[in-house]
């Protein structure tokens, strides 16, 4: 994956209720552009932003799958081989939403609308529908968020904790508070923040312009003007966006204290939520048709495959799980190794997994929730130390779609293992054509099947 970029913030003053017009002038600034992998456009450049009713929102309001505006950009996505994040005024049925976009060469790639409507927008928009969606992208993992949606730092951390190391932020803003505290979100969730702000007036709001690039130091690599229409561009590394380590003690998400707070994402998509309890309890029962030596055995061959690997034969540090009877089994395999390799094991803590050292089976207790024996050896303070993870789940793709048991622990533990080749193992009975995702899940590097 590429992961030194160059950003690109196209700020520019959209016309009320003319989408060719918009389309041209964004064409205009783009024209004599290159190398950009990404450029973030401001909210609803393709309509404008202050209408006088319902009526004249939706007249200016498109369809995705028949759009001028994301057709226009699809093209200039191919043209300049770049990705957009554009925030666009969308039309499902009568109803319309404050949305954005992100597209590539390939078409439409990404979809969110906003969640948190300022002001007048309530008598316009519905609100946002889509959850908080993280995309995989050539570049890694992004997130939006749309304008007033900042003021809402549940929104920033929900995305940071998926995963993402870039957030774009199609903005229209009319205050002058948002630019200010972009570098405190980008800081305390180690992540970029592109937010691309529209400049001019709208009938009787002015925009404040001033589209920033934040880096996780919070740091600003790019700040526009307040009034101009231009375009900004800078080359980062979004890898450095990965590493949440701040002192050898200090991890910034795995120091959060999640005993005493915390921070769930609710089930948004429920045709999403609803296929996976079935695939869950389809995959569960083919499982249990398999005798438990059976299952030993098909362990032993995937375990022996994984060791064949130079990931395997080089890694110091792997993280891994003391398998329950219905796993790929993995006893065997730790009893191996051990002293040989130095093996991490996660414990339930909270909503979140802590990572302790293994330090030999008869130290293993088992937890009270779920009685899976846990480890009681030192605290692991900087996951990026793991050289390979060893994951199991419910069900794979060969792909590296994964789904676990439903409680989310791996989604939010495995992006924290900035370094680890991260590595499925599944019975074939787990191995699935297709998993439903709504943008939470995780994808392995590998699945390892018999
Ligand atoms: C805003 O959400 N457009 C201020």
């Amino acid at each position: 994956m590429k992961t030194k970029v160059n950003i690109g913030l196209l700020q520019f003053a959209p016309v009320l209720g003319n989408i060719a017009l918009n389309i041209r002038k964004i064409n205009h600034l783009l024209e004599k552009t290159s190398g950009i992998d990404l450029w973030v456009l401001p909210e609803l450049a393709s309509s404008g932003y202050n209408f006088s009713s319902k009526e004249e929102a939706l007249r200016y309001s498109e369809p995705l799958n028949d759009s001028l505006f994301t057709k226009f950009l699809i093209k200039k996505a191919k043209a300049l081989n770049t990705l957009f994040v554009s925030g666009i005024n969308e039309r499902e049925g009568d109803k319309i939403f404050n949305s954005a976009v992100l597209i590539g060469p390939n078409g439409i790639t990404g979809h969110y609308r906003k969640l948190h409507l300022f002001n007048r927008e309530k008598e316009f928009f519905e609100p946002g529908n889509t959850g908080l969606p993280v995309f995989n992208t050539p570049i890694g993992k992004i997130g939006i968020l749309i304008c007033f949606d900042w003021m809402f730092p549940e929104s920033w951390r929900l995305l940071a904790l998926k995963g993402a190391t870039l957030i774009c932020h199609p903005s229209n803003l009319v205050l002058p508070y948002c630019q200010t505290a972009l570098p405190g979100y980008a800081l305390t969730n180690q992540i970029f923040v592109a937010s691309a702000n529209r400049v001019g007036k709208d009938n009787d709001l002015s925009f404040t312009g001033q589209s920033v690039l934040v880096n996780p130091n919070g740091e600003y690599l790019l700040k526009g003007s307040p009034h101009n229409e231009e375009i900004l561009s800078y080359g980062i590394d979004l890898s450095e966006a990965s590493n949440k380590q701040m002192t050898p003690f200090n991890q910034a998400f795995a120091d959060r204290r999640t005993d005493i707070y915390s921070l769930h994402e609710k089930d948004f998509n429920p045709m999403v939520q609803m296929e996976k309890r079935r695939l869950r309890i389809e995959v569960k029962q083919t499982i249990q048709e398999l005798s438990f030596d059976e299952r030993l055995s098909m362990s032993q061959n995937i375990m022996t495959q994984l060791e064949k690997h130079s990931y395997f034969q080089k890694a110091n540090t792997i993280f891994i799980y003391w398998s329950l009877p219905d796993e790929v089994q993995t006893h065997d395999f730790i009893k191996r190794w051990m002293g040989k390799k130095k093996f991490i094991l996660p414990k339930i803590n909270g909503d979140q997994l802590e990572l302790r050292e293994f330090t030999g089976i008869s130290d293993l207790k088992p937890d009270e929730k779920f009685h899976i024996s846990e480890p009681t050896g030192r605290l692991v303070n900087d996951p990026s130390l793991i050289d390979l993870a060893i994951v199991p789940g419910i069900a794979f793709t060969s792909g590296g779609a994964r789904l676990g048991r439903g409680k989310g622990y791996y989604d939010r533990t495995l992006p924290l293992l900035n370094r680890a080749f991260k590595v499925g193992v599944a019975f074939p009975a787990q191995i699935v054509k297709d998993i439903p995702t709504d943008g939470n899940d995780v994808f392995l590097d590998q699945v390892i099947t018999v």
